[in-house]
């Protein structure tokens, strides 16, 4: 289990009753994944007299990927009472308890960014190693094969960039890219600068950092936000901020969670993201004067399902008819 393990396994030889300790190594067994080790050692911080926000946090963390739902809102509870209006502990209860999914509209930026910059440290091991997310990999795949290599660089604005794994999927393959990466999370932009791929990285939120380049009429060839939208609730502000700056040869490409078998054009559901549905995307290309294609894909894995999602790429329509026209 590591250096680390073996550390803190010394510290608490050193130091037995010491309940921070057994804290500890909860917190570095989760984070690698054992969760029913993590589980032991937390139980004993709490024998120990732990009656931190801490240890109620993880221990719902643990829980819930034992998949223990009920205990798992126990602890969150418990910790929202020590800690109330804690973003990312509402978010998580607003997540388990399904009553509330029809209720939530939009995430706020701060519950978002809270979010990502905890998972930031572990955030490709997690989703990569145990998630066996393809994302990147597959949407970069899809754009390839659906647009013609364009001679010289291409300018490519990464909404919701993370740590970076779609500008490495894309440099893999096209070597010429000119990157611009904007997320919320400091930490996964700290995590996506260590990569050398990115020309500039904004800590913005992507509707701001739209509207500011709109103002300047800056144009890129391809604007991508994988697996950003999901997200996102309402999608109207998203389409047109965004064919803000996009020209007549330019892409907008996304991926997003499925919504079927609702009246609904979005839900929030219960693993903590928008679904949308087909109609409500394909309604809203049109609206923005964009062809769109769609593609179904697996995501990822989530509990040994499969995540079924779907991956959409627009070209203008209005701005190629007035340029055939002029
Ligand atoms: C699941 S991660 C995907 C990261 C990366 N695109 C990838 O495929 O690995 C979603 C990212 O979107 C960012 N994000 C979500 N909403 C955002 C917003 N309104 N503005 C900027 N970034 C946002 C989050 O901070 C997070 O880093």
């Amino acid at each position: 289990m590591g250096l680390c393990f073996d550390s803190i396994m010394d510290e608490i030889a050193k130091r037995p009753k010491d309940s921070k300790l057994y804290l500890k190594m909860g917190k570095h067994l989760l984070f690698r994944g054992h969760f029913s080790e993590s589980l032991g050692f937390l139980k004993k911080a709490g024998k120990l007299g732990d009656e931190s926000f801490d240890l109620d946090f993880i221990l719902g963390k643990v829980y819930l990927f034992l998949s223990c739902s009920e205990k798992s809102i126990y602890h969150f509870k418990k910790a929202l009472d020590k800690i109330p209006n804690h973003k990312e502990v509402q978010y998580i209860i607003d997540t388990l308890i399904e009553e509330r999914h029809f209720k939530i509209e939009s995430l706020s930026v701060s519950t978002v960014k809270e979010l990502f910059d905890s998972y930031a440290d572990h955030f490709e091991n997690h989703l990569l190693n145990k998630l066996h997310y393809k994302t990147p990999k597959k949407l970069v795949k899809f754009f390839l094969e659906k647009v013609e290599k364009k001679e010289g660089p291409l300018s490519v604005l990464d909404l919701g960039c993370g740590t970076g794994l779609f500008a490495s999927e894309l440099e893999r393959e096209l070597k010429n890219c000119l990157l611009v990466g904007v997320d919320l999370s400091i930490k996964m932009l700290k995590e996506a600068e260590k990569k050398d791929l990115y020309l500039k990285l904004y800590e913005d939120d992507l509707f701001n950092y739209l509207e500011k380049e709109e103002k300047q009429n800056t144009i890129f060839d391809l604007v991508v936000a994988c697996d950003t939208v999901p997200y996102l609730g309402n999608l109207e502000g998203f389409f047109k901020k965004s064919c803000g700056v996009i020209g007549s040869e330019s892409f907008l490409l996304f991926s997003f969670e499925v919504l079927e078998g609702l009246e609904k054009d979005w839900l929030f559901s219960s693993n903590g993201r928008f679904k949308h549905s087909f109609d409500y995307v394909l309604s809203l290309a049109k609206k923005n004067n964009l062809r769109g294609e769609l593609r179904f894909e697996t995501l990822r894995e989530e509990k040994g399902e499969r995540v079924k999602g779907c991956f959409f790429l627009g070209r203008s329509i209005k701005m190629n008819e007035m340029a055939k026209s002029s």
